[in-house]
């Protein structure tokens, strides 16, 4: 038996897998959820980088009008039904790359906004060659408070390991400074081959002296079906990694928003981090109290499933009320704590009562602490979350999105 399988046996008191079935809600139950967050994924890009597992395609104009039409189409279908505007935490734009839409940007806004009620703003990642004052004051006029930038490196040794061309940031800077956002959250990879703390330091420094005030810093991941493919790092040396450049942005004034990112000055861009959310576009996701669903990962089929007046959902998994604590748990450690009012608001019952032994043994290992009534991942423990969190991306999601990508409506997928 594999570890991670033992370890889901534990947790979720039973043999029952993660089964996702291809079948579909044609409603999906939102209404009366707390902190539902609301995502729009993007999948056209300018041109393709092998290191980038996400669903996308080469933009085409005329494709991507018809994907955005198909958008509007599903937002109806899910939150069209119903009295009055739920209300909804945030709304992030992901790819891809959705400010290449940027034209109809305003638009979408406009029709997501008809059907909920937004309190914590909206965000869009960019990429760094959409930085200019024409995109930015764009996205800015539909509505947007926060951006990312998928700068990944400033260093020209690792910008040519991941393929990417190095930009004008001086005029990034400027752009930035003209048209300023809440939040400017600039995206880093870090253990790519080759790469030491020196580099590193200086890519955090050169991001934050370019105007962000919030970065995330994604350790490197190979996955099976990306083009490009490295030796790994090994494991000491990506933790002394992790270990220094963490003190250092504390050092520079940031504390940690979650795992992998860190806030200077209010920033804050997270667009995981929910109880629940609902997720529009090919490959989004949409998570509820008792189910979590995936739409299909191919853009044609995609637009056919919404333009034929049906959810383009590719599969559904109906979690048991164990896997769901055990989801929630897993996503709540990520924002670095776990309160276990939260958890009592959300299923009912005391965290201590459900999973008592287990926090236990996570304090005697020095994994987490508790203050003040709340439980805070420790230094060891965010280690420990980050290798898991890495290990989880392999075994789940590699092998998911694996199917997905080549499949647009598989029958099942356990896991
Ligand atoms: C959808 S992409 C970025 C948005 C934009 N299209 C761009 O390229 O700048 C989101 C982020 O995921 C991270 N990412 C993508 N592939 C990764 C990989 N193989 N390992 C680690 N991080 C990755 C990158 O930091 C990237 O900015
Ligand atoms: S990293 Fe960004 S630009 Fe590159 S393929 Fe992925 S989504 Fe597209």
């Amino acid at each position: 038996m594999r570890k991670s399988d033992a370890m889901r046996i534990w947790l979720t008191r039973s043999f029952k897998p993660f089964l996702f079935l291809g079948e579909a809600d044609e409603e999906l139950r939102f209404r009366d959820v707390k902190k539902l967050g609301l995502y729009i994924h993007v999948p056209f890009c300018e041109t393709i980088c092998g290191f980038c597992p996400y669903c996308k395609c080469p933009y085409d104009r005329e494709k991507a009008d018809r994907y955005i039409d198909a958008l509007l189409l599903e937002t109806e279908m899910v939150a069209g039904r119903g009295e009055g505007r739920a209300e909804a935490t945030s709304l992030y734009f992901g790819g891809g790359s959705p400010a290449l839409a940027h034209g109809r940007m305003a638009e979408i806004i406009e029709a997501v906004r008809k059907r909920f009620r937004i309190t914590e703003g909206i965000g869009v990642e960019l990429h760094p060659r959409e930085v200019n004052e024409e995109i930015l004051s764009s996205l800015k006029r539909a509505g947007v408070s926060k951006i990312s930038v998928g700068m990944q490196s400033f260093h020209e040794g690792c910008l040519s390991f991941l393929g990417r061309p190095s930009h004008d940031i001086p005029a990034m800077r400027a752009a930035l400074e003209k048209t300023p956002f809440e939040t400017v959250s600039i995206d880093l990879i870090f253990a790519m081959p080759g790469q030491t703390f020196e580099t590193l330091k200086r890519d955090v420094d050169t991001a934050f002296a370019i105007g962000a005030n919030h970065v995330a810093l994604y350790p490197f991941i190979d996955f099976s079906f990306a083009d490009k493919h490295a030796a790994p790092v090994a494991g000491r040396e990506k933790k002394a990694l992790l270990y220094r450049i963490v003190e250092y942005c504390e050092s520079r004034g940031c504390h940690r928003t979650s795992i992998w990112t860190f806030s200077r000055d209010g920033g804050v861009y997270s667009s995981m981090t929910r109880d629940n959310f609902l997720g529009f576009g090919c490959s989004a996701t949409s998570l509820l109290m008792d189910r979590f669903k995936i739409n299909t990962f191919s853009v044609d089929e995609y637009i056919k499933r919404c333009e034929s007046g049906r959810l383009p959902t590719s599969l559904t998994l109906r979690f048991t009320r164990r896997q769901r604590m055990v989801y929630y748990l897993f996503w709540t450690a990520y924002g670095t704590r776990i309160d276990p009012r939260g958890f009592e608001t959300f299923f009912g019952v005391p965290l201590e009562k459900e999973y008592g032994f287990e926090m236990l043994l996570a304090r005697a290992a020095g994994l987490i602490e508790r203050k003040n009534g709340i439980y805070e991942l420790t230094r060891r423990g965010v280690y420990y979350y980050h290798y898991f969190e890495q290990f989880y991306t392999l075994a789940y999601i590699d092998k998911m999105w694996g199917i997905m990508r080549e499949t647009p409506f598989p029958e099942r997928i356990t896991l």
